[in-house]
């Protein structure tokens, strides 16, 4: 079994203690230690590797550096892969890596906005990388995938992943964002909660979790571990255990892993990074 993974962490008692712990008046420092214990946090992602990338970078750059490689380590970790997709690959910046560092896997970036597909196609792209255009909710992988990974993808474009992932028998690793984006319903192909484990708390997920994680994003400030942050954190959080559990449910080995340290190292400075950093990561159980 993966080393990371805590098998036990995800099911209904963990969600269940973890929404105990709302309203209640306990103090930021217990709360945040309930969310710590049921992430696996990478040591040694915290800082940029290549000394020479440290150079001149600005913050959002370094951040990203740092968000690759924490990727890349959780893709090692989780064994050999013959063809990765990456969905909302933006840039492009994350399948290069992943190509480079995994020279018999073909990859794949899909990415739903054509002007930066055309602008990739037409640049020097390794010979293992392949750039699609096209929209992840009407898409279905012709050869599927043994990995699938989604690196911020935006409201429910993580609850497609999921299927996408799912519907290849393939493991995944989503890092999810833009929380008040999430919609209940989307295009008659998400109702959420999605697992059977919450149906019990399907008017509770809706009209508090969902509401409040939508509320307190961007309302906060994004850095300091302060009170509003630590609760951010912790409705997030059950939001995307709700997402663990259906993975749970369709036969995956599930653990949310924090991706990059909390602080990382840019030269010899001390910077934060993005809090949005816990990734969903699933192992198709065999
Ligand atoms: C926040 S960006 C992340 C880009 C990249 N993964 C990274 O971390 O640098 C999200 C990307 O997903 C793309 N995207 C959003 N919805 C999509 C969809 N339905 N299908 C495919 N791509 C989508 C956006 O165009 C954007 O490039």
């Amino acid at each position: 079994m993966l080393k990371m993974i805590k098998e036990e962490i995800i099911s209904v008692g963990c969600f269940e203690f973890l929404y105990s712990l709302i309203g209640k008046d306990y103090s930021r420092e217990n709360i945040l230690q309930a969310i710590n214990s049921v992430i696996y946090e990478y040591a040694d992602c915290s800082s940029l590797k290549e000394t020479e990338e440290q150079e001149g970078l600005n913050l959002r750059k370094a951040r990203k550096i740092a968000q690759y490689n924490g990727v890349l380590k959780i893709i090692e970790e989780l064994g050999e892969h013959r063809r990765i997709l990456e969905i909302g690959s933006g840039n492009g910046r994350l399948v290069r890596k992943i190509a480079e560092r995994f020279r018999n896997a073909q990859i794949t970036g899909l990415e739903k906005d054509i002007g930066l597909v055309k602008k990739l196609r037409g640049s020097d792209i390794p010979p293992n990388v392949h750039f699609e255009e096209g929209d992840a909710f009407s898409f279905f992988p012709e050869k599927k995938p043994d990995l699938v990974i989604s690196l911020h993808g935006c409201g429910n474009l993580t609850d497609r992943v999921l299927d996408i992932a799912i519907n290849s028998k393939a493991n995944v690793i989503c890092v999810p964002c833009c929380y008040p984006k999430i919609k209940r319903k989307t295009k008659g192909q998400v109702e959420l909660p999605r697992s059977n484990s919450l149906a019990s708390f399907k008017e509770t997920y809706k009209k508090v979790i969902l509401r409040r994680a939508a509320k307190l994003d961007g309302a906060v400030d994004d850095i300091r571990e302060t009170r509003p942050n630590v609760m951010r954190s912790l409705y997030r959080l059950l939001v995307d255990f709700d997402r663990a559990l259906y993975l749970k449910e369709k036969g995956y080995e599930v653990t949310f892993v924090n991706v990059y340290g909390r602080y990382f190292k840019s030269g010899s400075e001390e910077k934060a990074n993005s809090p949005l950093r816990r990734a969903l990561v699933g192992k198709i159980k065999n």
